[in-house]
């Protein structure tokens, strides 16, 4: 006997656009290595093309798109590598007032910032501060993130409230402690959308990606174009997603 099968969508359904999208925005340094360029060139092109899928996003009604900019993991590359990321990031933060005019949206920074410098932690304070208003859409960047590392975190802060008395035990649920989390107020992850042929979350939100589906490309992230990601909102809507229990 053959389960019966819904015949698969071809265009997009716009009552069902995933609210929140994020992405792991990998393959810079293949990218740039395929053209014999050194692998910053990848990062450079990398954060350039954030913008145009953004807008993509934004036009379709996502309310939330993560983008994994840089790991707790990624101090362990080389130290110029690492100044060059850093350097793009703080030339982003700059630019975020006037790319974001007119777009209605908002920047957000989840992970530890604390050991970055003075000057890109300012230029962050900055950005949140001129895009709070942004209601559209929520251009979130996960950056010194680790998913184990937000989730110690939220620990420390509920010990810490717990040891003072303002928190009892058995009020923390699973919704409560979601409220420590970077992603707090957020909608749930519904798509996780990682490029470049590899097909692991190198940390990226453990606890947000429960029942997120996940789509995955070979094409390296400087590549990303507008129709990968309509592809990969198609066959998320094609996705049968039953979150345990039992449907049709
Ligand atoms: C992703 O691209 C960007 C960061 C991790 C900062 P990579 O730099 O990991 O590119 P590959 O995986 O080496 O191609
Ligand atoms: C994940 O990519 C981190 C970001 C994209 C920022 P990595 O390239 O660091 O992950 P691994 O090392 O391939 O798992
Ligand atoms: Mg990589």
């Amino acid at each position: 006997m053959f389960w019966k099968r819904k015949a698969k969508e071809t265009t997009l359904d716009m009552e069902r656009i995933p609210q929140h999208i994020g992405v792991i925005m990998d393959g810079n340094g293949r990218w740039a290595k395929q053209r014999g360029l050194p692998r910053q060139m990848g990062h450079k092109r990398g954060a350039d093309i954030l913008e145009g899928i953004c807008d993509y996003c934004n036009a379709l009604g996502v309310k939330v798109l993560t983008v994994y900019a840089f790991s707790t993991e990624n101090w362990s590359r080389p130290q110029k590598e690492i100044d060059a990321l850093m350097d793009l990031l703080y030339d982003y933060l700059l630019q975020v007032e006037e790319k974001f005019r007119g777009r209605d949206m908002k920047l957000k920074i989840s992970g530890d910032i604390s050991p970055l410098s003075d000057k890109i932690k300012q230029a962050i304070a900055h950005a949140e501060e001129v895009t709070a208003p942004g209601k559209r859409m929520i251009l979130n960047i996960a950056l010194n993130y680790g998913g184990r590392d937000e989730i110690v975190r939220a620990a420390r802060k509920i010990a810490k409230e717990s040891k003072d008395g303002t928190l009892q035990p058995e009020d923390l649920t699973e919704s409560a402690f979601s409220g420590y989390l970077d992603t707090a107020g957020l909608p749930e992850v519904d798509l996780i959308i990682r490029p470049s042929g590899e097909q692991r979350l190198s940390n990226f939100m453990l606890w947000q990606a429960a029942y997120a589906e996940f789509w995955y490309s070979d094409v390296c992230w400087p590549d990303f174009k507008n129709e990968d990601m309509e592809r990969a909102i198609l066959d998320f809507q094609n996705r049968n997603r039953r979150f345990g229990g039992v449907k049709e």
